[in-house]
């Protein structure tokens, strides 16, 4: 499976969103795949996974109203996820899928979309798996619209929106992907 094959088909016609989102998407490749070599010292990391699915993570954003990134279909931005995931369980993918919905954040549970009101069916998007957590965790490092990598302190302080349990998780990532 090449991802890009699948972006190209997705995106055609929507080159400016298709640009913004391979640019993304192989930073966030770049820094996962870092991680799931280090990770994979230790413990079962399936690295070609982690590559693939970061760099499909979010392909389900040309269907969401964000006119910044190029997209300018009519679902909130939020939905991204859940979007990319039945797209790529309609591709046969979905192990990927289960990435792009488990992304968003350090993971969404039932209760932050119930009490946050986000548009999303009540079920649990939390990273499961190590290469779920691996994707999730290198994607807080990288704006779609603005270039470099952010450092750990501004992730923490994104995060610290949607309260300091966010935080922890992250924490608790860092310490474990960067020793
Ligand atoms: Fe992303």
């Amino acid at each position: 499976m090449q991802p890009l094959d699948l972006i190209n088909r997705y995106y055609a016609g929507h080159n400016q969103a298709r640009r913004i989102l391979i640019a993304h998407s192989r930073r966030v490749a770049g820094l996962a795949v870092a991680v799931a070599e280090r990770v994979g010292q230790r413990a079962r990391v399936d690295r070609e996974f982690v590559e693939q699915a970061s760099m499909l993570h979010d392909i389900g954003m040309l269907q969401t109203d964000t006119p910044k990134l190029g997209c300018h279909g009519e679902q909130p931005y939020i939905t991204h996820g859940i979007i990319g995931a039945e797209l790529l369980r309609n591709e046969g993918l979905p192990r990927h899928a289960l990435v792009c919905e488990r992304h968003i954040g350090v993971g969404l549970s039932i209760e932050d979309i119930e009490t946050q009101g986000l548009p999303l069916p009540l079920r649990d998007m939390c990273p499961q798996s190590i290469e779920e957590e691996i994707v999730a965790y290198a994607d807080l490092f990288f704006s779609k619209t603005k270039p470099g990598q952010r450092a750990p302190e501004m992730v923490r302080e994104l995060l610290a929106k949607y309260g300091q349990h966010k935080v922890s998780i992250f924490d608790a990532w860092h310490d474990r992907f960067t020793h």
